[in-house]
């Protein structure tokens, strides 16, 4: 099965509204020639709506970077998947590393929130990976069955169908550290054998498996082009259009 390369860019907690509704525009132009690729950026929850209604004639589809895993209710400083979903978001991102470093997200958590995004009608793209320690101990590979597996538990591969995964070693984000090309490879395999062990076959075919850490208009290409890796989750590089448009167009470069 083909799987459309999905390439996205997480802005963390940078960019004001107006900084994001104009970095948007500028890429929104810059895009209008991407066609085989499916593109989505995910600023601060604030963002959002502006973001969202700056892209509504454009290709590029909007993602938040969490959310909380209830529906309403006395819950201050959190914002449901419902609320994400009226401001123009089609994507979330769960458990990112830096989720489960400095707030305490936990496989349990991002259960939770999967359940919540997939009830909602937002598409998931569940983060996980392993730290340096992890690697150098021998355990990567039982800390991502680990994640996945917990993250995923309950759930069928029919209200999952819309997962996207991303692969991101802690130990390669912000670092400048991308993971080799056979490490890449190796956990990719990994994964998607993982996912036909606990789904399917046709669903671990069409899920999509992206790699992020230090991703940049240098090394994209090599990655793309890696059998298991349908796309990428980047950070640093997509905050700048000019930059970001290198990554979007690696088939070019
Ligand atoms: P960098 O691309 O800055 O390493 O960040 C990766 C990341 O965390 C994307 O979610």
């Amino acid at each position: 099965m083909s799987r459309t390369p999905l390439i996205a860019g997480n802005w963390k907690m940078y960019k004001t509204g107006p900084e994001a509704v104009e970095t948007a525009m500028e890429l929104a132009k810059l895009c209008s020639d991407v066609t085989d690729v499916d593109v989505m950026i995910a600023p601060t929850y604030l963002s959002l709506p502006l973001v969202s209604t700056t892209l509504r004639d454009s290709r590029i589809k909007v993602g938040s970077q969490n959310l909380y895993f209830e529906n309403q209710g006395a819950f201050t400083g959190e914002v449901s998947a419902e609320m994400i979903k009226a401001a123009g978001a089609e994507y979330v991102i769960i458990g990112h590393s830096e989720r489960r470093q400095y707030f305490g997200e936990t496989d349990l958590s991002v259960n939770k929130k999967i359940r919540a995004a997939m009830g909602s009608g937002l598409k998931p793209v569940l983060c996980i990976g392993e730290t340096e320690t992890d690697r150098d101990e021998e355990k990567t590979f039982s800390i991502l069955d680990k994640q996945v597996s917990n993250g995923l538990k309950g759930l069928s591969f029919d209200e999952l169908g819309n997962l996207v995964l991303a692969y991101e070693p802690v130990w390669a984000i912000g670092t400048g550290k991308t993971a080799s090309v056979d490490q890449v490879d190796e956990v990719h395999q990994y994964l998607r054998s993982l996912l036909e062990k606990l789904f399917s076959n046709d669903f671990s075919d069409k899920t999509r498996i992206l790699y992020g850490g230090s991703v940049n208009p240098d090394n994209v290409k090599e990655l793309m082009g890696i059998k298991d890796v349908d796309g990428a989750l980047v950070g640093g590089a997509s905050l700048d259009a000019d930059t970001f448009i290198n990554i979007i167009k690696y088939r070019d470069l």
